[in-house]
């Protein structure tokens, strides 16, 4: 093993030296430990190896260089970082890949995610930024390909904040619509006027507009599915055919607020569902995504065909480990305990072809700051 970063005196040179023995034992005591390890059996009896690290830099900050076992790849240790990160004296590990059979990992001392995120409008580049990885690496979202999401979190966690990024960000491209359904009242009152505002109902004074909002919806979906080219079996997103992003803000509010209109004879939180469930179903390729918000993801609220539907999983802090569980099947149970102390804006986030990732989503301001970015974004369409 080299050591690159001998300190300059006699002196810390000892020290280093402590620090590196007390590194390599701690390595391998964490390794042990997380399961990091394979067992091979000896003339002396099983013995465990463990990765080898090859190269240390004493930092801050630390970085190991370590070589894998014969069959492991960065992602097995990606998997155990969260378990070893403490013991190694770190508050995360950063692992990526250097070549086929190594791993850089770097001893985090500060959550790489406790910074803010601001989010700058308007954003030049293109896609939405959805937030920000513990690698440093922004997380974007095309909605005109990508996939129908659900976020949830308990109450202050971060997810209206969210939404309104998203939206922000979206409201003034003249090639998507922001529709919906927002019992809480509060997220269209700053497109009034914009061509956005015909898809968009609001507070639940007239809780069966929402029914006839989707209605027309799933009509869109239908009318394109009837329209498509004999040659293609996806929409060609335009300003003719906008991208539509459907949010359902407080999802489970709205359907406890539509249920209560429910009669021997009439079940209007029945149809509700099934005109969700369609759009879930059947709109991705008509170029129609649908945003769910909730507080969790149980299955009173959406049920399980819903939820594989949304293949974009974001989850601000949970109540714990089993609603953690539910957007994202086989987080590691240390990970998905520890999610339930986040702050507000750190989420986990599953997507298609991704692992699971810890993320910050970016933050755009208070409602006052929303509001003012989408009715700037929103400007040519009221005056128009
Ligand atoms: N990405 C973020 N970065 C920094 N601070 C944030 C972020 N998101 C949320 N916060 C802080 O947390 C507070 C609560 O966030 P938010 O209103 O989005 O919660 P919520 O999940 O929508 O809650 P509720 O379910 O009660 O509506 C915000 O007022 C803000 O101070
Ligand atoms: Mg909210």
């Amino acid at each position: 093993m080299t050591i690159t970063s001998w300190r300059a005196t006699r002196r810390t040179r000892a020290a280093d030296e402590a620090e590196v023995d007390a590194l390599i034992w701690a390595w391998r005591q964490a390794c042990e430990g997380a399961g990091l390890f394979q067992q091979v059996d000896t003339a002396t009896g099983p013995t465990l190896r463990v990765p080898r690290l090859v190269d240390i830099t004493l930092g801050p900050p630390t970085v190991f260089i370590v070589e894998l076992l014969a069959s492991q790849i960065a992602a097995d240790v990606r998997r155990v970082a969260f378990r070893m990160a403490g013991h190694l004296g770190a508050v995360a590990l950063q692992i990526e890949p250097r070549g086929l059979r190594h791993v850089r990992v770097e001893l985090l001392t500060v959550d790489p995610l406790a910074a803010l995120l601001p989010l700058e409008l308007p954003r030049l580049e293109p896609g939405v930024l959805l937030g920000r990885g513990e690698d440093g690496i922004y997380v974007v979202e095309d909605f005109e390909r990508g996939a129908h999401t659900i976020v949830q979190g308990v109450t202050r966690s971060g997810k209206s904040v969210f939404t309104y990024g998203v939206l922000a960000q979206l409201a003034g491209n003249p090639r998507a619509i922001v529709a919906g359904c927002d019992p809480t009242g509060l997220l269209w009152r700053p497109f009034a006027g914009s061509r956005h505002e015909e898809w968009q109902v609001s507070g639940v004074a007239d809780p069966l507009a929402h029914e006839v909002l989707l209605e027309r919806l799933v009509a869109e979906m239908d009318e394109r599915i009837t329209e498509l080219p004999a040659d293609r079996d996806t929409i060609e997103i335009n300003d003719k055919h906008p991208m539509i992003l459907v949010v359902l803000e407080e999802l489970a509010g709205l359907l406890r607020c539509v249920d209560g209109l429910k009669t021997p004879k009439d079940d209007p939180g029945k149809r509700l569902r099934a005109l969700i469930a369609r759009l879930l179903a059947e709109s991705a390729k008509v170029g129609i995504r649908v945003l769910i918000l909730v507080q969790r993801a149980e299955a009173a609220v959406i049920g399980a065909f819903e939820r594989a539907m949304c293949s974009l999983r974001i989850s601000f802090r949970t109540d714990n480990r089993a609603s953690v569980d539910l957007l994202h099947p086989g987080t590691p149970a240390d990970l998905a305990d520890s999610h339930t102390t986040a702050q507000p804006g750190i989420a986990l986030m599953s997507a298609p072809g991704h692992e699971l990732a810890r993320i910050r989503a970016p933050f755009l301001g208070g409602y006052a700051e929303y509001a003012s970015a989408v009715a700037t974004a929103c400007l040519p369409d009221v005056q128009s």
